[in-house]
Order: structure tokens, then sequence, then C-alpha cells
């Protein structure tokens, strides 16, 4: 009987730990644009998309696919995988993706590409981003 108790509180226990676990899918959660980046908007004309295309080409296909579904070759191992930009596009503007694509994200091999890009080009990567689907 004391066993069983026993077991039972170990389940028990166990059951909050995992809840507690669940409520992790905060992670998953955007977050905040740093104040440095916050409110930065695109200072390049409507041409800057096509430049851009060519910038995603160069350096940011081989991860995140052409249409930058996160399905690029260099991608397929990675853990997290790169992210789908067009689906994240659609829920941050354009400081957030201008301050990630600067910064990079730690624990990811999304490097910083800031000194390997020029401020430019890192928006005009933002703007094709922008005309992805
Ligand atoms: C070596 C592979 C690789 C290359 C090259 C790469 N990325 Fe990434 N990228 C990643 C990975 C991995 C993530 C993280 C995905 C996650 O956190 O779920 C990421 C995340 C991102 C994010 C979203 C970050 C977030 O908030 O979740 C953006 C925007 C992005 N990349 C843009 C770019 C741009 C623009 C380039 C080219 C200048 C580029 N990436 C090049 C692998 C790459």
């Amino acid at each position: 009987m004391k066993k069983m108790f026993f077991g039972l509180l170990v389940l028990a226990l166990s059951a909050v730990v995992l809840s507690a676990c669940g409520g992790s899918a905060a992670a998953t959660e955007i977050p905040a644009v740093p104040a440095e980046y916050a409110g930065a908007a695109n200072p390049l004309g409507a041409d800057a998309a096509t430049a851009g295309a060519e910038v995603f080409k160069t350096n940011c296909e081989s991860c995140h696919g052409p249409q930058g579904h996160g399905d690029g070759p260099a991608g397929a191992a990675l853990d997290p995988a790169p992210k789908n930009l067009p689906e994240l596009a659609a829920q941050v503007s354009d400081d957030y993706l201008y301050w990630r694509i600067n910064t990079g994200k730690e624990g990811t091999a999304m490097v910083a590409w800031k000194g390997i890009l020029t401020d430019d080009q890192i928006w005009q990567a933002v703007a094709f981003i922008r005309t992805l689907k």
C-alpha cells in the first residue's frame, strides 16, 4: 500500500513537472526587439528588394531555401532548422528582421551578419524577405 502511494506521488509530481514544461511554449514566442533596434525603419527605396534578392541568394539561400521556407540544403541537418521566413515576417515588423539579421540568434546556426554585410545589404535582405510568400 505504501509503495502504491509512493507511485501515485511520483505520478502526480511528474504531472506537475510536465505541465510546467508545457509552459515553456513561451520559448517559441516572439521576443521583443531590443531598444537599440526597436522602431528601425527601412531607409531604402522600393528597388531594395531587387538588390536584396542577390544578397539573399548569395548569403542566405543555402540554409533558408530559395523562397525562404527553411528548406535550403545546408539547413537540412541543423537543429533548430532555419526559420520559414515568410511565416515569421507575417508576425513581425521590419525592425525585428533587421535586428535578427544584424545580431544573429544565439544557440542556432544563424550568425550575426553585421560586419559581414553592409547596413544597406541587411535592409535589402529585409525588403526581399517582405516579398516572399
Ligand atoms: C548556416 C545556415 C543559415 C544561414 C546561411 C542563414 N541563416 Fe538565418 N537562420 C538559420 C537558423 C538555424 C535560424 C534559427 C531558426 C530558429 O530559431 O528556429 C535562422 C533564423 C533566421 C531569422 C529569424 C530569427 C528568429 O527570430 O527566429 C531570420 C530573419 C533569418 N534567419 C534571416 C537570414 C538572412 C537574411 C540570412 C542571410 C543574410 C540568413 N538568415 C542566413 C540559419 C541560417
